[in-house]
């Protein structure tokens, strides 16, 4: 039917495009003014199904031949996620001939499998031709590529390409740019050498094998990019027979074997080169590169260095604005980077690199990008003033052995990292008189004295503030106010006291907030609500006190927390049923605002941060962890919590660990939990629960670890997998509790039968689904009362004092 619609359509254009033309749009126009009502509404009844309806009237300078071709080729796919304004843009036809000269698919648009006889080879004019960004699901490339052979930008990258490039290839002589990247494409591509005009070729990411001598003899390749392949061999280019434009050249990640160094040392015109990760057997002598004079940009990453080459005296290209030495086994600080004053980017992290930083580095005029983490450098040459005049813009210390005082930062500098290192002294007051700051991150060093309350002179740019594990003292500064654009603010393992400072709620795109470990004495800041965005909060181990329980009973309002942590405080009260109704965790994804980690905020260009947590959980345990955006994590361990605990729990399907331990919670285990199916640890031992272990828990197929240790519990313990894989302690303290792993047997106990539990079990299930489906309608009030209208209906115990407390508040 939707063929038939479109065919319709498309002849009915078609007659019109060869009357009028370029006037089509008018003349389409006109006539429906006209009174041609019925026509009207014919097509606005089409207008739904046919997405060819756009594409025909935006095409007014193409020949009816070709846009049945074009329609036709759309309709080889799927193409339901394609953007009909986007796919018009990339249709350009030659208005004397109006053949289709140009098409450039968006993104994504189609799906399917590339077949021999596709009407894209009808397009004979294409002479470019860009489908990169689609999904042509593992089709190899047609030869029938060569029918297009006007073609002269050609880019298929990014699609998931397999087999073979096929011969044909070689007759697409006007091929000026080829793009094959980020396939999965096999063998070696001699067939390229007849594609004498290519200027630019990419074929990198793919598993292309063989050896490439031949490619860097093509006359006029400016541009040449093959990393990521399984390229072998050695390369012999000759001063005569090397390419004469070549400017961008990267073979990094292949198996090169043999002189490859002295070859490329030929290419003279060389401006950008990427050696990351060769594999060769022998150290680089960087002064092989001294011969390219017009070098800029240099990537050695992942190879070993030869040490005699980095003194002083050496004889590198001069001009280089970038160098990437990272993970060369390098010793010693590579002195030649002195001569090069044009350098505005290095990067020596991961080496092994002992003792101070030169005084002359901060000399370099351009120099704006200081990448050392992971060496051994222990200080600074010269005075506290030596980073004061230099132009470094960002610097990164990281994991060093750096010990003393913090010298005064840079006017210019932008982002600060130097965590885990032993700086000692107060946090560089000078950081405050400059205008522009975005990170500053200090943790895990021993910094002393307080927080500089000048930091808010940077709200305006200040995206990351981290101190944590240091050892600082006082309160808590007012650090925003209106407009303040903080999104990470990490004090935690400090001896921070007083209160939280109200003013957090003037950083209102606070995401990340971490206190844990410090001294503070406060009630629990139900305020922060007001904070929209508020994903982790991480209050542990400090001196917070008073109910947990909001002032209004209700939910914990915070729509977007994932993570919360409020173990081994003085929090009191008991939690309303509801309390996790709100949060988002009950539906989080993996590519939630496009990255995988918390902190990963991409405005800054060249720094890449990401928030580190400790989780502290049986189960799971990790010291500065990466937080995955996509999963929830609940502590309120070590409090005097009581009540029972909220069946609403069960809501939070994305939550991995859930830790109640050491409270006075009392009343059954909620038996919502057996839907939180990602949870990996779960305790709740160390409180007041009655009842028995429900048995839906068998289901959660990821529980590592689960304690119920020191309860009232009853009955047999459920004998999945999971739960009885777990030792003995973690049921121990329950006087009614039998079964493995437990000695106790429950056989002539009075523990009631598995049949009972499981019919309970099953009614009240039903009815959390039911309530899952309410709240995702309903809010406030309304979800109040459809909760209470469900409890009515059905009435099992627990949900009758849930009833009890809503009417208690609502009337
Ligand atoms: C299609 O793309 C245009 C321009 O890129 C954009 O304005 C429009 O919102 C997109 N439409 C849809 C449905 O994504
Ligand atoms: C084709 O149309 C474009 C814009 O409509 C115009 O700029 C161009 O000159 C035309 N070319 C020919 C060959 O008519
Ligand atoms: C092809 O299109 C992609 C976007 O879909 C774009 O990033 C790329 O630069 C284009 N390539 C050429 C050669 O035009
Ligand atoms: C490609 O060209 C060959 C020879 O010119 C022709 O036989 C074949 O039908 C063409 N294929 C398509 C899909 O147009
Ligand atoms: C293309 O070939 C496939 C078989 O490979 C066939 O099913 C399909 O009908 C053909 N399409 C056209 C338009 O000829
Ligand atoms: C490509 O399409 C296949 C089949 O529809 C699908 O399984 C796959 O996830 C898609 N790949 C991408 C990267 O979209
Ligand atoms: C390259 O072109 C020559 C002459 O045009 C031809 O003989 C040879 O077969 C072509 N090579 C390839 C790999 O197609
Ligand atoms: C290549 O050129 C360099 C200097 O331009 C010269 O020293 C060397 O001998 C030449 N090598 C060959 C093989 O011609
Ligand atoms: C590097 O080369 C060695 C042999 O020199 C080989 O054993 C090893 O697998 C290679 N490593 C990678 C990552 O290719
Ligand atoms: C630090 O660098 C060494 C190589 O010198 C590397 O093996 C190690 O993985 C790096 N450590 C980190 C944390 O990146
Ligand atoms: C920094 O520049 C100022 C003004 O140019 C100068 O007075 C001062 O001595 C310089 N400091 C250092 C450490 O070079
Ligand atoms: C931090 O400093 C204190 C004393 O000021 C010292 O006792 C402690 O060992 C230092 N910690 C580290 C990790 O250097």
């Amino acid at each position: 039917m939707h063929d038939l619609v479109s065919l319709f359509i498309t002849i009915f254009f078609i007659y019109f495009l060869n009357l009028k033309n370029n006037i089509v749009l008018k003349v389409f126009m006109t006539t429906i003014m006209s009174g041609l009502q019925l026509l009207l509404r014919f097509f606005s009844l089409f207008f739904i199904f046919s997405s060819s309806f756009t594409l025909v009237v935006g095409l007014s300078g193409c020949h009816p031949d070709q846009i049945q071709a074009l329609v036709q080729f759309k309709n080889e796919f799927d193409s339901s996620n394609c953007n009909q304004t986007d796919y018009l843009d990339g249709v350009q036809c030659n208005n004397a001939t109006g053949a289709v000269t140009e098409l450039q698919l968006p993104s994504g648009c189609l799906t399917g499998v590339l077949k021999p006889n596709s009407s894209l080879f009808e397009l004979r004019h294409l002479s470019h031709l860009n489908l990169s960004h689609n999904n042509f699901t593992s089709s190899s490339l047609p030869s029938e590529f060569s029918n297009l052979s006007r073609l002269e930008v050609l880019s298929l990258s990014s699609n998931s390409f397999i087999g073979q490039v096929p011969s044909s290839f070689s007759k697409l002589t006007w091929l000026n740019q080829l793009d094959l990247s980020h396939n999965q494409l096999t063998g070696s591509f001699q067939l390229v050498q007849n594609l004498t005009k290519l200027s630019i070729l990419d074929l990198s990411y793919n598993h292309f094998s063989g050896t490439i001598s031949s490619l860097l003899a093509m006359p006029f390749l400016s541009q040449l990019d093959l990393s990521e392949n399984y390229l072998t061999g050695s390369i012999e280019v000759s001063n005569s027979s090397s390419s004469l434009r070549l400017e961008k050249l990267s073979l990094s990640n292949n198996h090169f074997e043999g002189q490859i160094l002295e070859s490329i040392s030929n290419l003279i015109t060389l401006k950008l080169l990427d050696l990351s990760y060769l594999n060769i057997s022998y150290p680089i002598d960087i002064q092989i590169f001294s011969s390219l004079k017009s070098l800029l940009k240099l990537v050695l990453s992942g190879n070993s260095i030869l040490s005699t080459s980095l003194g002083s005296d050496s004889d590198v290209p001069l001009n280089l604005e970038w160098l990437d030495l990272s993970g060369c086994d390098i010793r010693e600080f590579p002195n030649f980077l002195k001569s090069l004053q044009n350098l505005d980017f290095i990067d020596i992290s991961n080496n092994k690199i002992i003792g101070d930083l030169p005084e002359w580095l901060w000399k370099l005029p351009r120099l704006s990008s200081v990448k050392l983490v992971n060496n051994s450098f222990t200080g600074f040459e010269g005075s506290k003033e030596v980073l004061q005049n230099s132009s470094v813009k960002i610097l990164d210390l990281a994991l060093n052995h750096f010990k003393g005082p913090f010298p005064n930062p840079p006017h210019s500098l932008y982002v600060l990292s130097a965590w885990n290192n032993s700086f000692t002294g107060n946090i560089p007051l000078s950081v405050c008189n400059r205008s522009l700051l975005y990170i500053l991150d200090l943790s895990y060093n021993n910094f002393t004295g307080s927080i500089p309350r000048c930091l808010r002179n940077f709200q305006t740019s200040l995206l990351v503030v981290n101190l944590r594990k240091n050892n600082l003292d006082g309160s808590l500064p007012d650090m925003c106010y209106d407009g303040a654009l903080l999104r990470t603010l990490d004090v935690g393992f400090n001896q921070l006291t007083g209160k939280l400072p109200s003013s957090l709620l003037k950083c209102s795109s606070l995401k990340f907030l971490s206190v844990d470990n410090n001294n503070i004495k406060d009630t629990f800041p139900f305020w922060l609500k007001g904070l929209p965005d508020l994903q982790a909060f991480t209050l542990r181990s400090n001196k917070f006190h008073g109910s947990i329980s909001p002032p209004n009973q209700g939910p914990l309002a915070f729509p977007e927390l994932r993570i919360l942590e409020i173990a081994d405080n003085r929090f009191t009260g008991s939690l309303p049923q509801d309390y996790f109704v709100n949060w988002k965790a009950s539906s989080l994804h993996m590519t939630e605002d496009g990255s995988l980690y918390m902190g990963d905020y991409t405005e800054i260009p060249g720094y890449i941060y990401e928030d580190t947590i400790d989780l502290q959980y049986k189960g799971l345990f990790m010291e500065q962890g990466k937080v995955l955006t996509s999963y929830a994590t609940i502590d309120f361990s070590g409090n005097r919590l009581e009540g029972h605990i909220p069946e609403s729990i069960g809501l939070l399907k994305t939550l991995i660990a859930l830790n109640l331990s050491n409270n006075a919670f009392t009343g059954h285990i909620p038996l919502s939990l057996s839907n939180v199916s990602e949870l990996e640890s779960l305790d709740l031992s160390g409180n007041q629960l009655t009842g028995t272990i429900p048995k839906g828990l068998e289901r959660l197929s990821y529980l590592a670890y689960i304690s119920v240790a020191h309860n009232h519990l009853t009955g047999e313990i459920p004998q999945g997998t999971q739960i009885t894989g777990q030792p003995k302690s973690s049921f121990v303290g329950n006087e009614g509790l039998c079964g493995f792993p437990l000695e106790q047997s429950c056989f002539g106990t009075n523990a009631p039968p598995m049949q009972q539990q499981q019919e309970q079990e099953k009614e009240e299930e039903e009815v959390l689904n039911w309530k899952a489906v309410a709240i995702g309608y309903g809010t406030g009030l309304l979800l109040g009362l459809s909760i209470a209208q469900v409890i009515a209906s059905y009435k099992p115990e627990w949900l009758v004092k849930i009833a009890g407390l809503y009417k208690c508040k609502t009337y």
